[in-house]
């Protein structure tokens, strides 16, 4: 059995606060910061950008998950990389040219991942799934933390696995969007191996015992 891969969302940190919320994710058994990029055009609100993911990369050894949920990622990608960003995910629905888009960040040497809104079907990632590293199914309408967890995404979640393994393919599920410990073991058991957690971790009295109680689901 594997042990799933926790990425807590940043976007649900204090900010007034961050060096002590980074310490509390260096010292936990999270593996990847999820950080959220915003632009208030592809959703409406608005975060930050390569500058704090700068900052981030800088005081820690995680992997920097930057979940891009902004049009036009092409015109930045070469900055999430040089602000250090390890996967850089886009949405299906923002980018024209997919193909074109995950081979410029494969080229700019990050992991590759599609996001899909939560009434996109799975099936679109068809003749995209073997190039990519990552498919971040929101669990939730993105832009914001705090909302709850959409339950169809058990069904999208269970479809994909079924696409991935028929293939042999080794591509991630990642569940973005309303995770808490209530509701991980159906996400787990339904075929996915990544939880995205904003608020289930950064609202909790004791993040870093949420967070290993995630990994040891
Ligand atoms: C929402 C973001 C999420 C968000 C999740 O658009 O993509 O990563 O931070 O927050 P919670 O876990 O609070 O739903
Ligand atoms: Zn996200």
């Amino acid at each position: 059995m594997h042990m799933p891969i926790i990425a807590p969302s940043l976007l649900a940190a204090d900010f007034y606060n961050l060096e002590a919320e980074c310490t509390i994710l260096n010292q936990s058994v999270a593996d990847w910061y999820h950080l959220d990029v915003m632009d208030g055009r592809f959703v409406p609100n608005i975060s930050f950008g390569p500058m704090l993911i700068e900052v981030f990369r800088k005081h820690t050894t995680k992997v920097c998950d930057v979940h891009l949920m902004i049009e036009e990622p092409e015109k930045y990608a070469a900055e999430f990389k040089k602000a250090g960003a390890d996967n850089l995910t886009v949405h299906y629905e923002a980018c024209k040219h997919l193909h074109r888009n995950i081979q410029q960040i494969k080229g700019l040497g990050m992991k590759a991942g599609v996001a899909l809104n939560p009434h996109t079907p799975v099936d679109v990632l068809k003749d995209i799934l073997a190039d990519i590293d990552l498919v971040c199914l929101m669990s939730v309408n993105p832009g914001f933390g705090g909302q709850s967890f959409i339950p169809h995404t058990l069904h999208k979640i269970k479809a994909l696995r079924n696409m991935i393994n028929e293939r042999g393919l080794n591509v991630h599920i990642e569940i973005d969007g309303g995770v808490t410990v209530e509701n991980a073991k159906s996400i787990l058991d339904a075929g996915a191996d990544v939880l995205v957690a904003g608020s289930t971790v950064f609202k909790a009295a004791d993040p870093k015992a949420i967070i290993a109680a995630l990994k040891a689901l």
